[in-house]
């Protein structure tokens, strides 16, 4: 482990906080090290290694392979190919929370930014019937927004819900080739998230636990052919059969393990820091025992991951 990385790992424990965005030191200085600042993009790898290290509770495998590949991505002045990043996980176990992390640390405007595009299947494609309107929307919407700019974000949350068949049209933009309708679109990021998959990675994880293998020891390998399988096999979700898992078009599959008891502690403890409020070691006990644990006999991993915490905090005050 290297000096910067030791120091980042001892962060929490010194409860030191992320220095601020580079961007706010000039842009000259950013840009000079990433090579790569078009449009809005501001990439702060050092931020959002800090925020993940600080604030991402329980998963490493997380941390590691979003930091990795982000970071060789960004760093590249010619990517091979778009960076295609799918987020496998249960619920509350931290997907939108990292997306919106990486939103945050590569583009000024964050959220907000004109370069971020964000399709949920409820709102953006939500009736079955009009399916062939939405692939000539989708794929006009990405071509014209890549023309305007290449370093563009296009986040697909709840990929579930999504009707299966539809994200295929995209897959002209995911693959290795130069340009796509006259559009070079190799430096776009592509961020997919679903629950599909959490059963497996959770199954996994429990045995794991049972043979007493330590979480941290969990590595991709572990999981990666079980969540592929079971997105590909699940016609309840939109990449069943799809060509992007047949033609291996996803860069990072990323999976979410379920979070234990102590990990929604320290969800309670960040969420009451971020409140302005003291760590009362009562609170943040009955908040997390407030939560409902699976499985039924042995309760080892939160059934909401640590979606509820906020919401329960005020009961417990
Ligand atoms: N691993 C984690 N580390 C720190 N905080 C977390 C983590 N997981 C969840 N949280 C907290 O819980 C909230 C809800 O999590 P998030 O929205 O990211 O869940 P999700 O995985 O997207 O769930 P869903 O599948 O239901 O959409 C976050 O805003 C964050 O405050
Ligand atoms: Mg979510």
């Amino acid at each position: 482990m290297g000096r910067g990385r030791v120091l980042l790992a001892l962060l929490p424990l010194l409860g030191l906080a992320c220095p601020g965005a580079p961007w706010e030191l000039g842009a000259g200085w950013q840009c000079s090290f990433s090579a790569s600042c078009e449009c809005d993009f501001r990439p702060d790898l050092p931020g959002l290694e800090c925020d993940l290290a600080l604030n991402l509770v329980g998963q490493h495998l997380v941390r590691q392979l979003v930091v990795k590949g982000v970071r060789e991505f960004v760093l590249s002045h010619a990517p091979v190919k778009p960076l295609v990043m799918s987020f496998h996980g249960w619920t509350g176990t931290g997907k939108t929370y990292v997306s919106s992390l990486l939103i945050r640390y590569l583009f000024r405007a964050g959220l907000r930014s004109p370069y971020v595009h964000q399709f949920s299947p409820v709102v953006h494609f939500p009736h079955a019937e009009h399916i062939e309107q939405y692939k000539n929307d989708l794929k006009n919407w990405i071509h014209g927004n890549l023309t305007r700019c290449g370093r563009s974000l296009f986040l697909f949350d709840e990929m579930d819900k999504m009707h299966p068949g539809l994200i295929d049209v995209i897959i002209p933009f995911l693959g290795p080739s130069w340009v796509v309708y006259g559009t070079n679109y190799r430096k776009a990021i592509f961020i997919f998230i679903s629950n599909a998959g959490g059963e497996q990675i959770n199954q996994i994880t429990l045995d794991l636990w049972r043979i007493r293998k330590d979480r941290e020891e969990i590595i991709l390998q572990d999981l990666e052919a079980s969540i592929l399988e079971a997105v590909f096999e699940n016609p309840r979700n939109g990449f069943w059969k799809s060509g992007i898992i047949e033609q291996h078009l996803i860069d990072l599959l990323v999976p979410f393990l379920p979070l234990k008891q102590h990990h929604v502690k320290q969800c309670v403890a960040n969420e009451l820091a971020s409140q302005g409020l003291q760590a009362q070691p009562d609170v943040i006990q009955a908040v997390s025992e407030s939560i409902p644990y699976f499985p039924e006999e042995e309760k080892v991993f939160s059934s909401t991951g640590c979606k509820m915490v906020a919401s329960r905090i005020p009961f417990f005050l």
